[in-house]
């Protein structure tokens, strides 16, 4: 079995330098004061070979090392998370021991429902108008102040390049104020972990599957920034294929098309079109949306169904159209995300035999109709199924707060910035970047569909199929 993956912390930022050596040590002194040597959360084996606490950070900074055996848990960490990679500006606090002090989310779907898709530099300007609210009000219902803090984490990636800088730039201000460690944190990574904060039992080697608007990832996780990639999405994500069916429905989008899809559904009759399920052919763990999305497009228009009409004006026949389509669609597109778990389940185990989880976790993971799937797929391979609850499922600040407490504990952060860092700055941004290395065995030759999938023969088959009646 060919497996590759290296053995990297995803916090690859430079060296320190001597100077920003000293900076740290003394910013970690009053730490020190703090910290708790019990350790009640749930630790991967390496982790737990001490308990020896700061100190041995302080003596031992390996900053970008991939595992530092002298660092530990602390329950007593007060971490700020802040997170922009998208169109929700969040930010909470979280204590070492998994306490939830505040969360608050600032989220711009009106500017979503009124354009349609994420704009990005009218998201930037969105997420700069808030930042600093976001924060402050993420301090405040701590009740706390920056100087109660012992570290800030920062989404870095994956995401768009002008919305991750805007809450770069404010966490590394308060950093380099107060003199605080910073944690660059991988959105993708932090869906996962943070199942981790509620299921107390939840440890390593474990099975993610990651389903957002950007993203579908199914993942093996071996230990903290080990992971290995069993499948990616070839052109669409999930989140993607229910915002646009949403927006071709005519349904409110304020609160993101996934939940409009979600409750239409529930009174559509799923059978009633028949939509092919995407990648049938491939036996790997890959997903692909976009075909799908075309044939509901197809399915709406052949319906004729007028999207400018909103839901809530439609009358009962088009209304009962309008929930087939998305009772249709939902089933179809959750098929696929059973058919690659139930793959991707074989596969992990084949790797690693102690595996008993499969995390789901993103934005779409709090659709019920998707967890109670999901949840029969795991039932029968003798698995058991962890979602965070709907609030942490989509994007949040704790999510990022709480992977920044796994990995300071492990000695992975960077030093404070310097007080007077320059705005102009180049800043360590990772709009593209990859959780873990590939699972070479499953290096999929649907990769090749993607240009194929775009030819006209292709069009019209779809078309064929989406008409088709029962
Ligand atoms: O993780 P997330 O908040 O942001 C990204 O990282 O993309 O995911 C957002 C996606 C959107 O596409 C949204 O429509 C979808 O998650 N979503 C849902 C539900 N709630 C949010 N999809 C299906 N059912 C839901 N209940
Ligand atoms: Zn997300």
């Amino acid at each position: 079995m060919a497996l590759s993956f290296r053995f990297w912390r995803l916090n690859l930022l430079p060296k320190p330098s001597l100077s920003h050596l000293q900076t740290t040590l003394k910013a970690l002194k009053p730490l020190k004061q703090k910290l708790s040597p019990i350790c009640s959360l749930p630790m991967s084996s390496s982790s737990l070979n001490s308990l020896n606490s700061h100190l041995s950070v302080s003596k031992n900074p390996t900053f970008s090392e991939p595992h530092n055996p002298t660092a530990c848990p602390q329950d007593d960490l007060v971490v700020l998370g802040i997170e922009t990679s998208c169109d929700d500006t969040a930010a909470a606090v979280v204590r070492g021991n998994g306490e939830i002090l505040s969360q608050v989310v600032s989220s711009q779907a009106d500017l979503l429902a009124q354009y349609g898709g994420v704009a990005p530099k009218m998201a930037e300007e969105a997420h700069l108008q808030v930042i600093d609210q976001v924060v402050q009000e993420a301090l405040d219902k701590a009740k706390l102040t920056e100087r109660n803090l012992s570290a800030i984490a920062v989404t870095i990636g994956p995401g768009l390049g002008l919305c991750l800088r805007v809450g770069v730039r404010k966490a590394r201000k308060i950093a380099g104020s107060f003199n605080l460690p910073i944690i660059g944190v991988h959105h993708m990574e932090a869906h996962a972990l943070v199942a981790r904060l509620n299921e107390r039992e939840l440890q390593f080697p474990f099975m993610a599957l990651l389903i957002s608007g950007g993203h579908n990832l199914l993942i093996l996780a071996r230990d903290l920034g080990q992971y290995i990639q069993l499948g990616t999405t070839i052109d669409d994500a999930i989140g993607e294929a229910y915002d646009k069916t949403a927006k071709w429905l005519g349904l409110d989008l304020r609160r993101s098309g996934g939940p409009a899809i979600e409750e239409l559904a529930r009174e559509g009759d799923a059978k009633s079109i028949k939509f092919s399920t995407p990648m049938k052919q491939h036996k790997d763990c890959n997903f692909s949306y976009a075909g799908l999305k075309t044939q509901v497009r197809l399915a709406i228009e052949s319906k004729n169904i007028n999207a400018t009409i909103p839901i809530s004006s439609a009358n009962s026949e088009d209304r009962r159209t309008r929930a087939d389509i998305a009772a249709s669609f939902q089933r179809v597109a959750v098929l696929h995300l059973e058919e690659r778990c139930e793959r991707a389940i074989e596969w992990a185990l084949k790797i690693e035999p102690s595996v008993k989880y499969l995390v789901v976790s993103g934005g779409v993971a709090s659709n019920q109709y998707v967890r109670a799937r999901l949840d029969q797929v795991v039932q029968r391979n003798s698995l058991r199924l962890v979602c965070p609850p709907p609030s942490l499922c989509t994007d949040n600040g704790v999510m990022v707060a709480w992977t920044g407490i796994e990995n300071f504990r492990m000695g992975r952060f960077d030093p404070p910035p310097p007080a007077d860092e320059p705005e102009d700055i180049v800043y360590d941004l990772r709009p593209r970047w990859p959780l873990g290395e590939e699972y070479v065995e499953g290096r999929s030759e649907a990769r090749s569909m993607k240009t194929a999938r775009i030819h006209p023969s292709l069009t019209s088959m779809i078309q064929a199929s989406s008409q088709q009646q029962p």
